[in-house]
């Protein structure tokens, strides 16, 4: 037994858990730092769609009267100059299917017009648009005639896809198909829109639509980048969902995208809380990007990879843990900085949310950087949060400095990553 003692300890060494941290070194030029929103949680004076119905039928998931969310409809002009004064250089937002085409055959010219104007901003302000095509919402016609149960949803879909990629070809959008089709399936099999015995058929229209869509959006705008965000989900599940989708559309993508929002480790379980939708209960694990993203570059060696989404939700503005918007963001940038030093190739980080939204049923979970309170301030003022200033300072110094120590440490053994139970990372 005394002579396993020796062995341990070089195996500790060996594993690559050096005593000397990887530098978090600078995001490379051209990097896509962004802010994220979408347009049902941000939108309001929202169409007839799945998501309008789930509000009305008040199903389970509904905590929150929906209103107006942060009526991003009308003032757009004022969060995208918001995005700019960040000193951000990509701005992702979804094109709402229910709100330009809101009959079969049929587009609302005003409201294309908003998106023509939406589009023109962010482009004014230096910004490309990333373009959600679909943000787990579709029009209430497409809910009539069975959803994503229904193959005919597909060949719909290809023709909305095809109008809006050929209204803002030529500006090196960056196009996002489904957002996190496997969530976007969980949330109509939570709302009842989707039975049980149908979820892999969506599944398998959304695989076509994404195929499809994917070759579409490259013949009318050629040279721009396309792909799908997924939602990150610790071991082993993740390997469930990306059997869903992620591997069955992998040759038609042009990056990985990654939502990256919790962790699990031995001694952090709480993402068990995601199940009551108490979000902010999950104590948050800034180094489960890093472990994220080296998976995902070794599964797609060839592909960069963008990470879409990241943000942490606290308890209506509060967090009992106290850890800040400001620290939970710097934290992350550390881990992407730290993927990156070791040559992971990431183009991209978009920060969820540019202001807090519809958390699709409640307004409790708030991710924004600007904070609103939607149910108790008609004026809907934005106030900026810690990480503002934080965001602001970090894209303007091309990451964290390279002496930057995180506020959260590590966790102790990873589930993506059984060699940290035997040591932790090191972070200097
Ligand atoms: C979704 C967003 C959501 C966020 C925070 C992602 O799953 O794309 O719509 O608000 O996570 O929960």
């Amino acid at each position: 037994m005394l002579r396993l003692v020796p062995l341990l300890a070089v195996v500790v060494l060996l594993l690559g858990l050096s005593a000397v941290p990887a530098q978090a070194t600078p995001m490379p030029p051209g990097f896509h730092w962004g802010v994220s929103l979408a347009g049902f949680q941000s939108e309001g004076f929202a169409p007839d769609s799945n998501w309008r119905r789930y509000v009305e039928q008040g199903t389970s998931a509904i905590k929150h009267p929906y209103r107006d969310a942060v009526d991003f409809r009308h003032r757009y002009a004022s969060d995208i100059e918001l995005a700019r004064q960040l000193g951000v250089n990509t701005f992702r937002f979804s094109v709402e299917w229910a709100r330009v085409q809101p009959r079969p055959g049929a587009w609302d010219e005003t409201e294309l017009a908003y998106y023509d104007d939406v589009v023109a901003k962010v482009r004014a302000a230096d910004m490309t648009p990333m373009i959600t095509l679909t943000h787990f919402v579709h029009p209430g016609w497409v809910v009539d005639q069975g959803g994503w149960v229904n193959p005919r949803t597909v060949v719909d879909w290809l023709v909305y896809a095809r109008a809006i990629a050929t209204r803002y070809r030529g500006l090196g959008a960056l196009w996002i198909t489904f957002n996190e089709p496997t969530q976007y399936r969980h949330h109509e099999r939570q709302n009842g829109g989707v039975g049980v015995f149908e979820a892999g058929t969506m599944m398998t229209n959304l695989v076509a639509a994404h195929r499809a869509g994917f070759d579409v959006i490259h013949e009318v705008d050629p040279g721009s980048r396309v792909s799908s965000n997924i939602a990150y989900l610790p071991p082993p599940l993740q390997g469930f969902a990306d059997a869903d989708f992620l591997n069955r559309v992998g040759d038609k993508l042009d990056f990985v995208g990654i939502d990256y929002y919790y962790g699990l480790s031995l001694d952090n379980l709480t993402a068990i809380h995601g199940a009551s939708g108490e979000f902010w209960k999950i104590a948050p694990q800034p180094d489960g990007i890093y472990y994220a993203l080296k998976e995902y570059q070794r599964q797609y060696p060839h592909l960069p990879l963008y990470v879409v989404e990241n943000g942490m939700p606290t308890d209506n503005g509060a967090r009992a843990d106290g850890y800040s918007r400001s620290s939970h963001l710097r934290d992350h940038l550390y881990w992407v900085q730290r993927a990156m030093a070791e040559g992971v190739r990431v183009i991209g980080y978009n920060y969820w949310s540019l202001t807090d939204n519809y958390e699709w049923g409640d307004y409790r979970a708030r991710f924004g950087l600007y904070t609103v309170d939607v149910l108790t301030d008609p004026s809907l003022t934005r106030r900026p949060t810690d990480a503002v200033a934080a965001y602001r300072e970090t894209i303007a110094a091309g990451g964290v400095p390279a002496d930057y120590v995180p506020v959260r440490r590590p966790a102790w053994c990873v589930f993506a990553d059984l060699r940290t139970c035997l040591a932790r990372p090191p972070v200097r």
